[in-house]
Parts: structure tokens; C-alpha cells; sequence
């Protein structure tokens, strides 16, 4: 028998789940609109994608196969500080939507993702890319 701390992984439980962050994304005054440009319309095919990505990262199977460095380096919107509200708004979703078992599991991973996200896109060492005088 399930029971609160040893929910099974199911894939309609994770879409509901991705469904509701993205409604919740999507009225945020500076994330929402750089969703809106990047994706033209298509949230839907956005949604599944990443539902089959948190399916993946909670151990249900490798559905993602993409590299979500090369896509985030593109998006030239993007900035540091917007990390915060993606994840305050990530984590209430998930506490609103998810069993207790996977709403930790998926925010502790989005924390990982997040830093090494912005280690990648935004930390620039001092004294490195600089040219000698
Ligand atoms: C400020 C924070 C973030 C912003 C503004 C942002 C924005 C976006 C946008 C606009 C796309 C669609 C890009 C496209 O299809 O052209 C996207 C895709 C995606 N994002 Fe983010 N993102 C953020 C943080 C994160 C984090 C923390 C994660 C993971 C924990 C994540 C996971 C993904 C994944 C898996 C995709 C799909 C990549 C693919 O198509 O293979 N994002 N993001």
C-alpha cells in the first residue's frame, strides 16, 4: 500500500503537478513574458517535455533526453536574480500538488539544477577572460 512518504512515481501525478508551476509561472510580471517569447505558444509540448524531464530527475525513467545548459545559454533574457522567484514559485507548487515525498525530492533537485544553472551561465572568476594589458 502507498502510504504519505513512499508515493509511487506516476506520470499524471508529475504533469499535474508541472501544469500548475507553469500556471503559476506564467502570471509572473518578469518570468512569465520571457516564457511567452521563447516558447511562441506552445506550452503545451513545453509542459510534456518537462514532465517527462521531472519524471526523469525523480527516477522515473530517462523520458528526458536534452541538455538544459545549451537551451538556458540561449535565453539571453535571462538573469541571476530570477532564480529566486523560480524556485519560491517551484517549491509552493510542488508543497500545493505533490505528495510530501516527491514535492522534497523535486525541490532539492531544483536548488541543485538552479546553482549549477547560474555556476555555469553567471559565475565569472576574477582575473579570468581578461585580456593582459
Ligand atoms: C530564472 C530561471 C529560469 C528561467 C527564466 C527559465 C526559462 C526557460 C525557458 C524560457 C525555457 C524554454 C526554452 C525554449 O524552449 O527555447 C526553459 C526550458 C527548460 N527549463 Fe528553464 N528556466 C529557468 C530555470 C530552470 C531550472 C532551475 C530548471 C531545472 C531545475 C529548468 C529546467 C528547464 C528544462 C528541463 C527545460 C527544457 C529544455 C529542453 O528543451 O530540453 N529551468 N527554461
Amino acid at each position: 500500500m502507498p502510504t504519505a512518504t513512499h508515493t509511487p512515481l506516476d506520470r499524471a501525478i508529475i504533469h499535474h503537478f508541472v501544469v500548475e508551476f507553469y500556471a503559476r509561472l506564467r502570471k509572473h510580471p518578469e518570468l512569465g513574458p520571457i516564457f511567452e517569447r521563447r516558447l511562441g505558444g506552445a506550452w503545451d509540448s513545453h509542459m510534456e517535455r518537462l514532465t517527462d524531464f521531472w519524471m526523469t530527475m525523480l527516477g522515473g525513467g530517462t523520458l528526458y533526453r536534452g541538455n538544459p545548459f545549451d537551451v538556458h545559454r540561449k535565453i539571453e533574457e535571462m538573469a541571476e536574480h530570477q532564480f529566486d522567484d523560480w524556485l519560491a514559485l517551484f517549491e509552493a507548487a510542488a508543497k500545493d500538488t505533490l505528495p510530501a515525498n516527491l514535492a522534497n525530492q523535486a525541490t532539492e533537485k531544483a536548488h541543485r539544477i538552479a546553482n549549477s544553472l547560474k555556476m555555469g551561465l553567471f559565475y565569472r572568476p576574477q582575473g579570468l577572460n581578461q585580456t593582459a594589458p
